[in-house]
């Protein structure tokens, strides 16, 4: 189902056409796809190239998806158990080159886990992205080193029968996308004042 984003201005489709449903199809993903969502996350930027992220994919209902699972919030649990991947987003808090602390490795992470997510669009995905997850319980199941944090989860998929989820995931998925004006978020001259261009 398409829930393009209602654009001011022209942007690239998978952009536009990038939501985050919560009905997933039980259909499974075909590897060739999930890996080509992961080359997107692969080639974002970073601060002096670190490249923070590491990911933890759960393919097609398989243990390491079921891990993942456990891992959410019990309301995330509700619709994500549907989705084939869910695939783990971890980041590494230091420069491998020095061991000193990197500030910006979520904010890395973030760049890589936004290509994946307008990547699925163009393999015919969606993907739905989550913080409610409990990162010690995922680090406890996966082994994560110390030095590495799970940040958050993502769920991959087809999309499915939004007459499944329970009625107020169903009014979420068919509320109208709403953005802040660009205005609020884009400034000339001082913080606030709203760009006019
Ligand atoms: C870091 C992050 C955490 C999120 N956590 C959750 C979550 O735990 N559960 C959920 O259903 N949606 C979650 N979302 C999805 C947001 O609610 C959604 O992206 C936002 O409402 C904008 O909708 P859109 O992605 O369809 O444009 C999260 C998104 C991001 C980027």
């Amino acid at each position: 189902m398409k829930n393009s984003a209602p654009v001011n201005h022209p942007v690239n489709e998978p952009i536009r056409d990038r939501w985050s449903p919560r009905a997933y199809a039980k259909t499974p993903v075909e590897a060739i796809k999930v890996l080509s969502v992961i080359e997107a996350g692969r080639w974002a930027a970073s601060a002096f190239n670190e490249q923070p992220w590491r990911f933890i994919v759960g393919l097609n209902f398989d243990e390491t998806h079921q891990k993942i699972l456990q891992s959410l919030v019990e309301w995330n649990q509700q619709w994500a158990s549907n989705a084939p991947v869910l695939i783990l987003n971890i980041a590494k808090r230091t420069f491998s080159l020095n061991g000193n602390k990197n500030v910006t490795f979520k904010y890395d992470l973030g760049q890589s886990v936004a290509n994946m997510a307008v990547e699925a669009v163009n393999q015919g995905l969606h993907a739905h992205q989550m913080s409610g997850f409990d990162p010690e319980k995922a680090a406890n199941l996966f082994g994560i080193p110390d030095d590495f944090q799970a940040v958050s989860v993502t769920a991959l998929g087809y999309y499915g029968n939004p007459d499944t989820l329970p009625p107020d995931m169903q009014k979420a998925e068919q509320r109208i996308r709403e953005r802040k004006a660009l205005n609020e978020i884009a400034f000339s001259e001082t913080f606030g004042n709203g760009i006019s261009l």
